[in-house]
């Protein structure tokens, strides 16, 4: 397994590798958990050559946000990266990918009605901040075929948007939430939950359940989520949004007819963590 941070390396590297391979681009930001994991195994059978980027993305991150105690945790990442038989860690510093500064840099401008709601509603420069890196990512390393989980479900809808907006020729291949026993969706932030809040903080996923269920067989769907949001707040959940949307283009479903996700933000627990889930609702 090879280790890179500089560009130059990178380059030099994927140049030397055989056009015809099937090679597979894992972005993650570190912190690896088995959700990672998913992403790395699935990529491990369907390419030839899987390549990890760990980046904690400086462009991603609002100016009151946890850029700055985000989990780093990279010598078990490694260890992690290794057991699983990737080829290659890009592990660059942000001098290295942003070499002129942060501030006056092109950037990805991401669909407008799909990156101002949900979580761009409280975070508004984040989806052009991913954008911006996976984009650049896509353009150094040139992957075949490139994973994200599904946890990010708005992230993974403007991604797939912006190939096909931008004429990008790679397969996104998206995993499924990987979660705890208790059902609660693997994310490196639960590293700021307390082992109590952990699993507590389950009720998230269970709540999701109920709604699903209610929704299909008696409430309708405003109903089902306004009865969704009382609950989680009787339990400490302060609540972002919890919201039912199309899968292609995000946008609010009020029928019950086509399939759809509901999708939800909530801070929890001490150190008011705020922890994304969703759920696909299938056709009645
Ligand atoms: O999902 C993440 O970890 C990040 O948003 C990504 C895609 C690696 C970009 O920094």
């Amino acid at each position: 397994m090879k280790i890179i941070d500089s560009v130059r390396e990178l380059i030099a590297y994927r140049n030397g590798l055989n056009p015809d391979l099937k090679i597979a681009l894992v972005p993650t930001m570190g912190a690896l958990h088995e959700g990672h994991l998913a992403l790395l195994k699935e990529a491990k059978q369907k390419a030839d050559i899987v390549i990890i980027s760990i980046f904690v993305n400086p462009l991603q991150f609002g100016q009151n946000e946890d850029l700055n105690k985000y989990p780093r945790t990279l010598e078990k990442d490694i260890q992690l990266c290794k057991s699983i038989g990737v080829d290659l860690i890009f592990t660059p510093t942000a001098e290295e990918i942003y070499p002129e500064g942060q501030e006056n840099l092109s950037k990805v401008i991401p669909r407008k009605k799909v990156a101002n709601c949900l979580c761009g509603k409280t975070r508004p420069n984040h989806f052009a901040g991913v954008l911006t890196i996976v984009l650049k990512l896509f353009n150094l390393i040139q992957p075949t075929q490139a994973y994200f989980g599904e946890k990010d479900f708005q992230q993974l809808t403007l991604i797939r948007l912006m190939l096909k907006d931008l004429d990008l020729n790679i397969d996104i291949i998206p995993v499924s939430i990987v979660r705890n026993s208790g059902g609660l969706a693997l994310s490196s932030r639960n590293k700021y939950l307390t082992e109590l809040e952990v699993s507590q903080a389950s009720q998230i996923y269970l709540t999701l359940m109920e709604t699903a269920e209610n929704i299909k067989n008696k409430l309708s769907i405003l109903e089902a989520l306004n009865l969704a949001k009382l609950n989680l707040s009787t339990q400490g959940f302060t609540i972002d949004y919890l919201e039912a949307r199309s899968e292609d283009n995000l946008e609010i479903v009020n029928n019950k007819n086509s399939p759809f996700r509901l999708l939800i933000a909530a801070y929890f627990g001490i150190n008011k963590t705020r922890l994304i889930d969703n759920l696909r609702v299938f056709n009645f």
